[in-house]
């Protein structure tokens, strides 16, 4: 190793050492035959300085000052030089290397680099060039300081964790990423096999199936930082590809594995942010949050809860209303108290507008005033009703009430957004207070409202809790959620074989498709599983909302695009047809016509 330091490392305290810096020229400045650059590393920036009139006479000065002017912007270079105090009045607080240069005695280009297609130094909002060209030259975007920080942090993170775990007699174990098929809800990406033509492998969607089996196994604890594959569409929190924190462990409850998750998440926080994170996390029931926030993972940051209003409204004389609740539909509303800004007429169109967007079949409003609520539509409902819906809110002059009705999920589902985007915009979320709770009290089949058919609310390895017979079966299944965020799912699971193979057949599988898809884990069940369970925690999520990004893209190093697309190696892209014939799977070029095949791009559909 040539270098003796670092980009940022040299203090005051090094003034007068011989030193050997690698790094990238970041920025480079002229005064009148004194050359700056800025050499910049993942460690920071230090100045170094080309100045004739202070070099030693032996040193070389014309053979320097050709080095450097073959340097350009982003080469890469070495720098030989004595570490010194700048000049009086030039120190840069903000820089920890702010009090010193180093004046060099000699200097090597590494490697020359073309220009760079936007400006690697420290961008201001908006300054960043747009997200596809971010994501082509990824290599060049991580070179900023932003994105030094983000990948420090989520190592950081993913190592507090390992500790944690480790500390706690966890054993991290790989499991197979060629697999079968995972029931995780999304689809698979699936891989053709060359030596048995016509079978695939799939990418695990998740570890599942597999830690499970580590269970029957005997290895009590298990973790494993995953990387998981779900063919499903994007979205600002999701990624074809991402990675889980994923954990099991066996003969023990929900209890004793929220306490695990609880003790690990706090020794992470205290690792990244010096203090105590208050346990245990609170609970709220799925129907609970659902009905108070419209959402599973509801933001609690903030009030503005939904509260049903049925039984108040049964009888009032609005059509609408009264079909919405015979065929067992429900009324909610949602109080905008005056005190949270101004709602003006436009505003309420606003939203009138927005709840259609969402779903929602429409959206009727009142607003107190002179003590009574009142709207064009309040004549659809009597006196005793309209007070009874006041008192309900506590409903004082000047402020709003939104009704909103339709079938229970969908119709609390769409109010979940509605009241984001009211708290959004009247500023009501709460900025740098994070708050972990768990979802818990969870069904353990998903009822479709046309076809009557049972899917699995998590996933059909989740305990069942009461009877399953019943459509309303509760199961041992719950949620670590933050901030309006799922960060992860976990659940006590099902440790015999037979009610296991009850279970698929609830959720309508034949005994045939039992053995054809489950047919080996069924049989691990059946050699003595202990009662285990675990959890799943979304590294990618988690690292997102504690830096405060906008979308998973930003903290993942090389992430697709809202397309799924990889901008930077062009994946995916067409296969050579000699490659398909090896594998024996349809010719995709010969099928689109060679030319087609050629043309297509999947980021321009
Ligand atoms: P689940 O499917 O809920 O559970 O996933 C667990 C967590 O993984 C993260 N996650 C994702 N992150 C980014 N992109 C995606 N496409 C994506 N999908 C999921 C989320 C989510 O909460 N095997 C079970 C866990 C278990 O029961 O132990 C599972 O995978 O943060």
């Amino acid at each position: 190793m040539r270098r003796t330091n670092t980009c940022g490392e040299l203090r005051s305290s090094d003034i007068g050492k011989h030193v050997v810096l690698e790094g990238w020229v970041r920025f480079s400045r002229d005064h009148g035959g004194v050359a700056f650059i800025d050499l910049a590393d993942r460690y920071g920036i230090t100045q170094v300085v080309f100045d004739p009139e202070d070099l030693p006479a032996d040193v070389d000065k014309q053979k320097i000052e050709a080095t450097m002017a073959t340097f350009s912007r982003e080469s890469v270079v070495l720098i030989e030089g004595i570490v010194r105090a700048r000049v009086e009045g030039t120190a840069v607080e903000s820089n920890p290397t702010g009090e010193i240069e180093v004046l060099i005695t000699e200097a090597e280009l590494l490697s020359k680099a073309k220009v760079p297609p936007f400006e690697i130094g420290d961008q201001k909002e908006g300054v960043l060039p747009d997200e596809d060209t971010r994501m082509k030259y990824r290599y060049l975007d991580l070179r900023r300081t932003d994105m030094i920080r983000t990948m420090q942090f989520r190592s950081k993170l993913v190592h507090l964790a390992r500790v944690y775990l480790e500390s706690q007699g966890f054993l991290e174990i790989e499991t197979p990423i060629l697999g079968r098929s995972t029931p995780e809800g999304a689809r698979d990406y699936i891989i053709p096999s060359r030596v048995h033509p016509g079978t695939f492998y799939a990418l695990p969607q998740s570890p599942q199936q597999f830690k499970q089996m580590l269970m029957v196994g005997g290895m009590d604890r298990y973790y494993q930082v995953a990387r998981c594959f779900r063919d499903e569409d994007s979205r600002k929190d999701r990624q074809p590809e991402f990675t889980q924190l994923d954990l099991e462990m066996s003969f023990v409850d929900s209890e004793d594995l929220q306490k695990m998750i609880e003790g690990m998440v706090s020794y992470i926080w205290k690792g990244l942010y010096g203090k105590e994170l208050q346990t245990p996390f609170p609970h709220i029931g799925y129907k609970d949050a659902m009905e108070r926030f419209g959402s599973d993972k509801p933001d609690m940051r903030y009030g503005l809860e939904w509260k049903k209003l049925t039984d108040i409204v049964k009888d009032a004389p609005y059509k609408i209303l009264q079909s919405i609740m015979a065929e067992g539909g429900i009324v909610a509303g949602i109080c905008v108290k005056k005190e949270y800004g101004e709602v003006g007429r436009n505003d309420v169109d606003r939203y009138i507008a927005y709840a259609k967007k969402v779903g929602l079949g429409g959206l009727t409003w009142m607003r107190c005033e002179n003590g009574v609520l009142t709207s064009n539509i309040t004549k659809y409902f009597t006196p005793e009703i309209l007070e009874n819906i006041k008192n309900t809110f506590g409903a004082e002059e000047g402020d709003l009430v939104f009704i909103i009705a339709g079938p229970w999920k969908a119709t609390y589902e769409s109010g979940g957004f509605l009241r984001k985007k009211i708290a959004e915009d009247l500023g009501l979320v709460p900025k740098d207070v994070y708050q972990f709770f768990w979802m818990d009290e969870c069904p353990m089949f998903e009822i479709d409202p046309v076809s009557g058919k049972r899917d699995a609310f998590h996933h059909p390895f989740v305990l069942p809790k009461g009877d399953l017979d019943d459509p309303n079966c509760g199961s041992c299944c719950w949620d670590l959620c933050l901030n309006g965020n799922e960060l992860g799912s976990g659940s006590e699971r099902i440790h015999t074989a037979e009610m296991q193979i009850e279970v698929f057949r609830k959720l309508g599988l034949t005994d045939e498709q039992i053995q054809a898809k489950f047919d080996y884990f069924v049989e691990a069940l059946s050699y003595g599983a202990p009662p285990h369970g675990g959890i799943a925690i979304g590294i990618d999520r988690l690292c997102a909302i504690l830096l405060g990004k906008d979308t998973i893209r930003e903290v993942i190093a090389f992430p697709k695009n809202k397309k799924a697309v990889s901008l930077l190696d062009g994946s995916p892209s067409v296969v050579d047809d000699e490659k398909l014939t090896e594998l024996q799977i349809i010719s995709l070029a010969g099928d689109l016509g060679i030319e087609d095949a050629e043309q297509f791009n999947p980021d321009a559909e």
